[in-house]
């Protein structure tokens, strides 16, 4: 059942480093190249796509903003990520050129169903990234690649989250594997750090305890706001769906890039703001940007919560709460920069007396459009 914890959703977050290592397991061949033979589209069907179309709802369209930072750097192939209830309704353009991957916990999401078909009706191939064995979505597309996350009972999605960012990992590896692009020291690296990263999940969930801290300090807060650029947007996006689901409040996501162009307006004095700072290794001018804007939120009041990498000491004075990460490489940061905003939004909601894994008005699968 809950194996001692009080909320299936702490066991699920728990459990995120096997959750991440068992979607791996048995992927990786010795000599580090990917083995995914589910993916049941021919090798010269994969060379010939010019798109790559992402649809999912919610949590799983997270995981897709993030794929397509992953896809198109590795690949080079174009990549859309859209919202499946918006998808089929704007007529979109699609062949037996473009790979469509439909991402989605339950299998059973009625949005990502109906965007799936409208594609297969197009002559796409449909590859499903899906943690439910034998449910619809993988049964009506073209390949599936399970999540190995084992059930999610929470409604809240956590380690299901984790594993569909792997295997969205995965599946761009693999493409550039398949079609050569960019093959070569970056990705053989990259599949080796992604072999080791369930020990940083690992290293991230030991630290904790000053997130939960910090959570039951902000409980009667109306507003919390997110920031990050690149891979760490989506994270924001991510960090603010939990609190909007589980604690009930005003939770907002932004581009750090955008706040010049409206958001500041909404900073004022003790205002919480969660920022995600990408690796100052890497793209580091992203980094120096990102510094930047905590410094001018913080000029204006706002309580920054800053989100770095160890050894990130650029950060530290414009903090006022520091929590630490684990490096990694620039694409992979959301496996470990995720799982402080899940325990942040548990720690939160559950100090608000909240239902933390049955939240109000929310089902676990949305089988209606
Ligand atoms: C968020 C959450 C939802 C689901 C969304 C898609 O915590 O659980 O946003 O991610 O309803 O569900 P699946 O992945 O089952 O298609």
């Amino acid at each position: 059942e809950k194996g001692g914890y009080d909320y299936f959703m702490l066991k699920e977050i728990a459990e995120q480093p096997k959750a991440v290592a068992d979607t791996l397991l048995g992927r990786i061949d010795a000599g580090g190249s990917l083995t995914l033979d589910e993916v049941r589209i021919s090798a010269s069907e994969l060379r010939e796509l010019d798109k790559v179309v992402i649809v999912a709802c919610g949590t799983a369209f997270h995981a897709g903003l993030i794929a397509k930072y992953a896809i198109e750097h590795w690949t080079r192939i174009p990549c859309e990520v859209e919202l499946a209830s918006e998808f089929r309704y704007r007529d979109p353009i699609l062949d037996a050129q473009s790979l469509v991957i439909a991402i989605s916990q339950s299998g059973e999401t009625m949005d990502t169903l109906m965007a799936l078909r409208h594609a297969r009706e197009q002559g796409s191939k449909v590859l499903a990234i899906c943690n439910t064995n034998g449910s619809t979505i993988p049964r009506e597309s073209d390949a599936v690649l399970y999540t190995h996350a084992g059930p999610e009972v929470a409604v809240a999605s956590t380690k299901a989250f984790l594993t569909q960012l792997v295997a969205c990992y995965l599946v761009a590896l693999y493409l550039g594997q398949v079609r050569g692009t960019k093959w070569g020291d970056e990705i053989g690296a990259v599949i080796r750090d992604l072999s080791r990263i369930s020990g940083a999940v690992e290293q991230v969930l030991e630290t904790m305890e000053p997130v939960r801290a910090l959570a039951r300090s902000l409980a009667d807060k109306k507003t919390v706001l997110f920031l990050g650029r690149h891979v760490g947007y989506p994270v924001a996006l991510e960090g603010a769906l939990k609190l909007k689901e589980l604690a009930y409040m005003h939770a907002e996501g932004f581009a750090a890039g955008e706040l010049k162009h409206g958001p500041i307006a909404l900073i004022e004095e003790d205002l919480p703001v969660v920022v995600v700072v990408p690796s100052p290794r890497g793209r580091s001018i992203l980094h120096d940007k990102i510094v930047s804007n905590i410094q001018e939120i913080r000029a204006r009041g706002a309580r920054t919560i800053v989100i770095a990498e160890e050894g990130d000491e650029a950060v530290a004075p414009y903090a006022d709460h520091l929590i630490r990460i684990p490096a990694t490489p620039t694409l992979l940061q959301p496996l470990v920069a995720t799982v402080p905003l899940q325990v942040f939004a548990c720690e939160l909601a559950t100090a608000r007396g909240n239902e933390v894994d049955q939240p109000r008005n929310l089902a676990k699968s949305v089988t209606v459009e």
